[in-house]
C-alpha cells in the first residue's frame, strides 16, 4: 500500500495510507464520516453509472491536541477529505456540493479556505452569475468565496486526492438546491465540462487561480494548519465575514 508524508504541506504529522489518514504523535485518531453511493446518487450526471460504494471521507475537526482550546476560541475548525480516483461513467470522483448559509443580520455568507495536501482538484464555484473553477495542485489555497456554492473533483484517474480547510464550525451547509437540480451548473466529465440541463442558466466556465492573499494570513508557499495557530486573528475573516467585504472584492480582482 502506498504511504505519502504529509508533514511538510500540511504542518502535521499525518500520513496518507492508501486512501486512509494515519494520525502521528500529539494527535487523537479521527474517525471520517463516509459519503456514499446512495447519498451522491442524487448528484450524478449519470445516476445509474457504476460507482463505488463511497466516494469520499471527511475528517473532521483534525488538529494537535494541544491546539485545540485555542482553535475553538477563535471560532474555527480544521478538517480533511480524501477523494480516491474513480470515474462514475465519464465523471470523475467529485463532492455532493453545498452552499454556505448567509451570516445572520448581515448581507454575506460564511467563506471557507482549502489548501491541496495531495493530488489534484478542481474547485467549481457557482452564484447564480457566474461558474468560476480553480486548478488547484499541493500547497495551493483556495478561497470559496461568499455566497458561492463549491463541489470539489478529483480530475485524476490515479491519484486521490488530500484537501484540508479552515472553516467557522457553527454552520450547517445546505446541500438542498445542489440536490434539487441534480448537481452544479456544469458536470466535469473526462471529455470536458457539460451543461446541467437542469438549469435555466449556465453562466460560461471561468478558470481562476489560486494565490497566496497575506491580508488573509495564508500563502500558497505555506501550510496554512500552522500560520491559523500562530496568528488565528487573521483568519478571522472566516467567522466574521462582514467586516472583510473590501477584501473580498479586492481578492477577487486579483
Ligand atoms: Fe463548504
Amino acid at each position: 500500500m502506498n504511504i505519502t508524508d504529509l508533514r511538510k504541506i500540511s504542518g502535521l504529522p499525518i500520513k496518507l495510507k492508501g486512501n486512509k489518514l494515519v494520525f502521528g504523535k500529539g494527535m487523537k485518531k479521527v474517525v471520517p464520516e463516509g459519503r456514499t453511493r446512495e447519498r451522491m446518487a442524487a448528484v450524478l450526471k449519470n445516476p445509474k453509472a457504476k460507482a463505488p460504494k463511497e466516494f469520499y471521507d471527511m475528517y473532521r475537526d483534525v488538529a494537535m491536541e494541544k491546539d485545540r482550546k485555542k482553535i475553538m476560541a477563535n471560532n474555527l475548525r480544521f478538517d480533511i477529505t480524501i477523494l480516491p480516483a474513480f470515474n462514475v461513467g465519464d465523471e470523475p470522483n467529485k463532492t455532493f456540493g453545498h452552499y454556505h448559509p448567509k451570516v445572520p443580520k448581515t448581507k454575506t455568507w460564511w467563506p471557507e479556505l482549502y489548501e491541496i495536501l495531495s493530488g489534484h482538484a478542481h474547485y467549481l464555484l457557482q452564484n447564480g452569475s457566474e461558474f468560476l473553477v480553480f486548478d488547484a495542485k499541493p500547497g495551493d489555497k483556495c478561497l470559496m468565496l461568499p455566497g458561492f456554492a463549491h463541489v470539489t473533483v478529483n480530475p485524476s484517474s490515479k491519484e486521490p486526492l488530500v484537501m484540508a480547510n479552515w472553516v467557522y464550525p457553527g454552520f450547517k451547509s445546505n446541500y438542498g438546491p445542489i440536490e434539487k437540480l441534480q448537481g452544479a451548473q456544469w458536470y466535469e466529465t473526462s471529455k470536458g465540462f457539460v451543461k446541467n440541463k437542469k438549469y435555466k442558466k449556465n453562466p460560461p466556465v471561468q478558470l481562476i487561480s489560486s494565490k497566496s492573499f497575506p491580508e488573509f494570513g495564508y500563502s500558497n508557499s505555506r501550510p496554512m494548519y500552522p500560520d491559523a495557530i500562530k496568528n488565528p486573528k487573521k483568519f478571522e475573516w472566516l467567522s466574521k465575514p462582514q467586516k472583510y467585504l473590501k477584501k473580498f472584492a479586492e481578492y477577487r480582482k486579483q
